[in-house]
């Protein structure tokens, strides 16, 4: 054997193999997903927005070695893609730690959940996301008030600059998991889960219109008659001209059975369509009722592609967060119903199928 061509061969296929390694050509749920570098996309409590020929995907930066019930969020990471398969790393967007950032983030006890619209009458790009206020003395999170952060931007990689806060949902005490669901007319709406306050003890999801420049609410919340109460992780979207609602239980960072509604208005009354998702979760062996062991937090209307949709879920790993994961999904309409397959592996193509 001649070592000389062997070891020849293999230093001219090294870098063929680490290109072919980096690009994916198709969506592996559950699986650790890296980015184009190789390293795991540390972007939780997601969402995708498109913007021109390209994908951003945003979402949490967990601090490794930190715990859910920890200050444990870095600030908001954005990926960016051109096929929703890729993902390159386009850093922090918003960083706790920037330089002059405001303490109501920089110190945060939860930065999480980050959603992005962007407003074409502002040429604005809006982020918001769940904030909190700074861990108690004691070394516990404070959840007493949970706010609405809102940051924006001229681009989508940003920076964001924060631009204050708000108590959304109608209460006292703010609100929890939300949506923000642009309409086809391009007015935002955001829909929460309102928190207990005096007298109300009930978790109801709650719809409130956002100001044009989509910065604060515009009025009062409405109640989202039908949807079941304590409906957490929203995700809307819209389809055949009817609102359909996704969403979890309420179990902390526990899976639970999935959930989907769907109404001819935003606020309702909405009708009950039971669990999407069939199938098992090969890795985790965890089916529908668990949701596969996920919890639901956007869903993506496919552009260019009326009438399909990627179901969006976080795999929570409250004691070692940046190891949490993501499942992606496609969402199948069969005369109306929606349904949300489990699949080891899929891409765009699915949507083809017959
Ligand atoms: C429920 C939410 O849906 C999760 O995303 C997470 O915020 C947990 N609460 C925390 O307990």
């Amino acid at each position: 054997m001649n070592h000389t061509l062997i070891l020849l061969a293999a230093l001219l296929l090294a870098p063929l193999a680490e290109t072919a390694a980096a690009v994916s050509s198709s969506i592996h749920p559950g699986q650790s997903w890296l980015d184009t570098d190789g390293v795991l996309i540390n972007a939780h409590g997601f969402c995708t927005l498109r913007h021109g020929d390209k994908y951003y995907w945003y979402g949490s930066h967990k601090i490794a070695g930190k715990t859910e019930s920890e200050n444990n969020e870095a600030g908001v990471r954005c990926y960016v893609s051109r096929d929703l398969l890729n993902w390159e790393n386009a850093g922090m967007v918003l960083s706790k730690t920037a330089q002059g950032m405001s303490p109501e983030v920089a110190d945060a006890g939860i930065l999480d959940r980050p959603k992005v619209i962007y407003i074409p009458a502002t040429g604005r790009f809006v982020m918001y996301f769940k904030l909190y206020g700074p861990m108690t003395p004691e070394g516990k999170l404070n959840t007493k008030e949970a706010y609405v952060g809102v940051a924006t931007a001229t681009q989508p990689t940003g920076p964001f600059a924060y631009q204050g806060k708000f108590l959304g949902g109608g209460s006292e005490t703010g609100s929890g998991d939300f949506a923000i669901f642009q309409d086809a007319d391009g007015v935002a709406y955001h829909i929460a889960v309102r928190k207990p306050d005096k007298g109300r003890k009930d978790k109801p999801l709650v719809c409130g219109r956002l100001s044009d420049d989509g910065l604060k609410p515009a009025g009062e919340y409405v109640a989202m008659e039908g949807v079941e109460n304590a409906t957490e992780a929203p995700a809307l979207f819209r389809h055949a001209g009817k609102y359909y609602l996704l969403g979890s239980g309420s179990s902390g960072w526990a899976p639970n059975a999935a959930r989907m509604f769907v109404a001819d208005h935003l606020t309702g009354p909405y009708q009950s369509l039971g669990n999407p998702c069939r199938g098992m979760n090969p890795h985790n062996q965890l089916g529908p009722e668990k949701t596969f062991g996920g919890q639901s937090t956007f869903v993506f209307p496919v552009p260019g592609r009326r009438g399909t949709f990627i179901a969006m879920f976080d795999i929570n790993n409250p004691e070692d967060p940046v190891h949490s994961g993501y499942i992606w999904l496609p969402l199948e309409f069969s005369t109306n119903q929606p349904a949300i397959r489990w699949r080891s592996e899929w891409n765009l193509s699915v949507f083809e199928e017959k």
